[in-house]
C-alpha cells in the first residue's frame, strides 16, 4: 500500500487538482476536511467537537484527525493507497501516518498568500456534485448558478486564521519530507491547466 498526499496552503488548489490525480492513479481521494464537513452536516459527536474549530480556522486535535483517518484506511477501497487530501497537517499526523501506511510522494503546491484569499473568498461549491467553482477563476455553468454554496469558513477573517495555522503548524512538515526526499514542489500560482499538468508530469 503507498499513498500520495497533496499539500499546501488553503486554497493552493489541492480539491482542483486531485480529481486529474486520481483519474491518472485510480486512488481514491481521502479529504480530511470533507470528511469533517460530512461529519457536520450529519451532527456526529466528532462533527460537533470540530465545528468550533474549523470555524475559527484553527486545526481540530491530532487525536480525532488520526483516529478518523485509521477508520478510513480500514475501508476495502484504500488498500492500494489513497490520495491524501489536507492531510497530515502536523508532524504528529505525519508520525501517525508514517505507522499505518508508506507515502511515496508528497505533492506540494504553493501559492502567495496574497492570492489565498482571493481564491478562497471567491470559491463556490455544488453540493450535488462536490465540483469546486470560483466566480472569476472557474465560473460555473449558469443553470446551476442557484445552487452553488459557499464554505461558512471561507470568509477572509477565517481565511487570515487558517493561513497562520498553516504556516506555523504545516508548513514545517514540508522540511519532514524533503528529509525523506519523497517531496514533489509544484508552482500553485499559475492557471489550473498549467498547475494539472506540473502535477501529471510528475506522474509518468
Ligand atoms: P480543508 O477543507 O482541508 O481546507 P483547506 O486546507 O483550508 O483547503 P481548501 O479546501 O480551502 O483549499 P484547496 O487547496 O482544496 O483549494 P481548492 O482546490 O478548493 O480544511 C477545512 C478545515 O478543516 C481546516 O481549517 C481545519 O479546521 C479542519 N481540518 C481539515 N483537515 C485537518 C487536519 N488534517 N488536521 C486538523 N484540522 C483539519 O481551490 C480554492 C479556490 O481557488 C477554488 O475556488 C478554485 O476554483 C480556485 N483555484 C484552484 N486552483 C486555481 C488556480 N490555479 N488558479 C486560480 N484559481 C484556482
Amino acid at each position: 500500500m503507498s499513498s500520495i498526499v497533496l499539500f499546501g496552503p488553503p486554497g493552493a488548489g489541492k480539491g482542483t487538482q486531485a480529481s486529474a490525480i486520481m483519474q491518472k492513479t485510480g486512488l481514491p481521494q481521502v479529504s480530511t476536511g470533507d470528511m469533517l464537513r460530512n461529519a457536520l452536516a450529519n451532527q456526529t459527536e466528532l462533527g460537533l467537537e470540530a465545528k468550533e474549530y474549523m470555524e475559527a480556522g484553527k486545526l481540530v486535535p491530532d487525536e480525532l484527525i488520526i483516529s478518523l483517518i485509521h477508520e478510513r484506511l480500514k475501508e476495502e477501497d484504500a488498500i492500494h493507497g489513497v490520495l491524501f487530501d489536507g492531510f497530515p497537517r502536523t508532524i504528529s499526523q505525519a508520525e501517525s501516518l508514517a505507522k499505518i501506511t508508506t507515502v511515496s510522494m508528497v505533492i506540494s503546491i504553493q501559492v502567495p498568500d496574497e492570492k489565498i484569499i482571493e481564491r478562497i473568498v471567491g470559491r463556490r461549491m455544488d453540493p450535488e456534485t462536490g465540483e469546486i467553482y470560483h466566480v472569476v477563476f472557474k465560473p460555473a455553468p449558469e443553470e446551476l448558478k442557484s445552487r452553488l454554496i459557499q464554505r461558512k469558513d471561507d470568509n477572509e477573517s477565517t481565511v487570515r486564521s487558517r493561513l497562520e495555522a498553516y504556516h506555523s503548524q504545516t508548513a514545517p512538515l514540508a522540511d519532514y519530507y524533503n528529509k525523506l526526499g519523497i517531496l514533489e514542489n509544484i508552482d500553485g500560482d499559475q492557471n489550473i491547466i498549467e498547475v494539472t499538468n506540473s502535477i501529471i508530469n510528475l506522474l509518468v
